[in-house]
């Protein structure tokens, strides 16, 4: 069972549907729910979402990635940041190792820019969480994260947070 568990969350080519799949409904369906994002403010422009739900396992990261990656699509840079440091994933579906993340800029110990990786999508960068801290919620709330936001949406158009 743990090996199954760990192959789906490898698994993402079956996650990243809008990447690898652009044409299925499914791809289509991500595209339907950037253009409401988008409807749904008109005179300010939206510049981060979080995507977030009352359970577990709803579905939360993969729409968050599957929605950063037909925002960067259109054309905006997009920062995609792991901000569950309960239960972070976004490493898996982009590959990437997650020693240094969101937790080593909000530390001091990395610079925003320092943390952040390119993606093979085009205008896609991901932030993955970095070590998990003891006391997550606090890190999350602190005035770090605030000036983690302001700084990320001085080099971002649009940044996502699952
Ligand atoms: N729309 C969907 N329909 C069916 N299965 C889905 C859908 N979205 C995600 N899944 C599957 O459900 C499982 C959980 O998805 P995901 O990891 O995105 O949820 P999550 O809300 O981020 O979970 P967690 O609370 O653990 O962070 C995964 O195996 C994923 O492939
Ligand atoms: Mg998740």
């Amino acid at each position: 069972m743990a090996i199954n568990s760990k192959k789906s969350l490898l698994d993402s080519k079956r996650k990243l549907v809008a990447k690898y799949d652009p044409k299925s409904p499914i791809s289509e369906q991500y595209r339907t729910i950037r253009t409401n994002i988008l409807f749904s403010s008109v005179d300010e422009e939206i510049r981060s979402i979080m995507v977030t739900s009352s359970g577990p396992g709803e579905g939360k990261s993969t729409t968050t990635a599957n929605l950063a990656v037909v925002f960067a699509q259109q054309g905006k840079t997009v920062l995609l940041v792991d901000a569950d440091l309960r239960k972070p994933t976004v490493h898996y579906t982009f590959k990437l190792t997650n020693t240094l993340g969101l937790t080593s800029v909000l530390t001091n110990q990395k610079d925003l820019m320092e943390a952040v990786n390119k993606t093979d999508e085009n205008n896609l960068y991901v932030l993955s969480s970095g070590p998990i801290p003891p006391n997550p919620s606090e890190l999350l709330g602190s005035k770090a994260m605030q000036l983690f936001l302001e700084q990320a949406l001085e080099e971002f158009d649009l940044i996502i947070f699952d």
